[in-house]
């Protein structure tokens, strides 16, 4: 086989086979096809795209690239969940426990973020004490004990994918839809669960900026799992303002722990809730939507979800006092109230009338809270895991002049002085009313 042939098939919109995949997945792996020659190819796919037999043929290849995780030591059937990403997401913190409280094992591997904030291990880490890097068998153990461990990414589950993520990063090809659900379902087929949920997400601060887009993503992975012999379900849900109040890592996580006393934003519970049903459906603890979101309800409501996230931090050596007394948490050095007037005073409007929050760039909310220090712009950089912006207005509601909309977390004030302007710009205004977005769209099921 020779790769230029290869790259020639794809660039004149022919479907490659199987073995043609793998020879490009595996060539690149291990170095013998060089970065050129991947970009070149991944541009090719980028614009004549991929079929859906192809598509899973990728997965397939990237998943196998390195070690699969084996999970048969845990009993039960194991279910796991993926978001693709969004501002304020803290869904994982909030589901795991729910579940784990309803005796299914949900063993999960996170990444770190690159972008607005951490990723949920990083999210974890403010927590003291906790520690994301276990053995397989402690986390296996812990599993199996708690019913729910959440550990870093190993170095070598799918190492293919790590490899092109990197490349397509670097050579505007991310955004492709084949791409983005080989990408996400190697790592998920090679982490082993049973049945995963997914959280496509879609709007302003999501890969998939229309429903469609999302849609025709979200078939595509419930697509490749039925295929993989995995259930697979997506819950299509709204990105065009940040996810619930809190954006920054530990902001998230006291976010959470509210979600977990019942008394979360609503949005926020609304998907977490549905996630945590279509999980609880798929373990097969319960046989109807309506049956999940009542044995949900009672965790919640009898305190068992929150006892079990508590459970779960000591587990993984966390000091679970401060879910406790949130109080505890590090406090940064500086606050900045964003007032209505002040978005009211960049747009140059009337003080005099009542406005709306009519759009939101969410990915402006991302932007504030990595100029804060929340996220990271390379690997190599450290999160400041304190800093970060509680929102207390969301799209649709009226401003005042008076009223606030959102406080900045910071620690050097520079930083908090150029989130604010970034902040005030993310945001219009409208003197009519406005029609909030619904925050569930769409469930693909496999
Ligand atoms: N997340 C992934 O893991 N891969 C993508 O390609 C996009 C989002």
């Amino acid at each position: 086989m020779n790769t230029y042939d290869l790259i020639m098939k794809k660039r004149n919109g022919n479907a490659l086979d199987k073995d043609e995949i793998t020879y490009i997945v595996n060539g690149f792996t291990d170095g013998t096809i060089p970065d050129y020659q991947m970009s070149a190819f991944l541009m090719a796919l980028f614009f004549k795209g991929m079929n859906d037999r192809e598509t899973t043929d990728l997965t397939m290849a990237m998943a196998d690239s390195g070690d699969r995780l084996d999970l048969s030591g845990i009993h039960g059937r194991k279910v796991d969940k993926h978001s693709t990403g969004g501002v304020g997401d803290k869904t994982s913190l909030v589901v795991g426990p729910i579940l784990a409280s309803l005796g299914v094992p949900v063993a999960k591997m996170s990444g770190r973020g690159l972008g607005h904030t951490g990723g949920t291990i990083d999210k974890l880490e403010g927590i003291p004490g906790f520690k994301t890097a276990i053995t397989e068998e402690a986390f296996i153990d812990q599993v199996n004990n708690v019913n729910l461990a959440i550990v870093g990414q190993t170095a070598n589950l799918a190492p293919a994918d790590k490899k092109i993520y990197a490349l397509r990063d670097v050579t505007a090809t991310v955004d492709n839809i084949s791409l983005i659900a080989s990408s996400i379902m190697s790592k998920k087929l090679a982490a082993g669960a049973d049945a995963i949920v997914l959280d496509v997400k879609v709007g302003t601060g999501a890969f998939m900026k229309n429903i469609d887009d999302a849609k025709a993503l979200a078939k595509e992975m419930v697509s490749i799992g039925k295929m993989a012999g995995r259930d697979v379900t997506a819950v299509i849900t709204d990105m065009n303002e940040p996810l619930g109040n809190n954006v920054g890592n530990i902001l998230e996580v006291v976010e959470a722990v509210e979600c977990l006393k019942g008394k979360g934003e609503e949005r926020l519970m609304k998907v977490s809730k549905t996630l945590a049903s279509y999980m609880l459906l798929a373990s097969g603890k319960a046989d109807s939507v309506d049956k999940a979101m009542e044995m949900i309800n009672e965790v919640i409501d009898s305190g068992k979800a929150f006892e079990k996230m508590k459970e779960f931090v000591e587990a993984q050596g966390g000091d679970s006092s401060y879910l406790d007394d949130i109080d505890k948490f590090e406090k940064t050095e500086h606050e900045r109230i964003v007032k209505g007037k002040d978005l009211i005073d960049f747009y140059g409007l009337s003080a005099d009338k009542t406005y709306y929050l009519s759009e939101c760039n969410n990915e402006e909310i991302g932007m504030t809270s990595l100029i804060l220090g929340g996220g990271r712009r390379t690997k190599e950089d450290v999160i400041d895991l304190s800093v970060g912006i509680i929102l207390h207005k969301h799209l649709g509601d009226e401003i005042k002049p008076d009223d606030t909309v959102a406080v900045l977390y910071g620690n050097v004030v520079e930083k908090t002085d150029e989130a604010f302007k970034r902040f005030v710009n993310a945001y219009k205004l409208s003197d009519k009313e406005v029609v909030k977005n619904p925050i569930v769209y769409d469930i693909i099921e496999g």
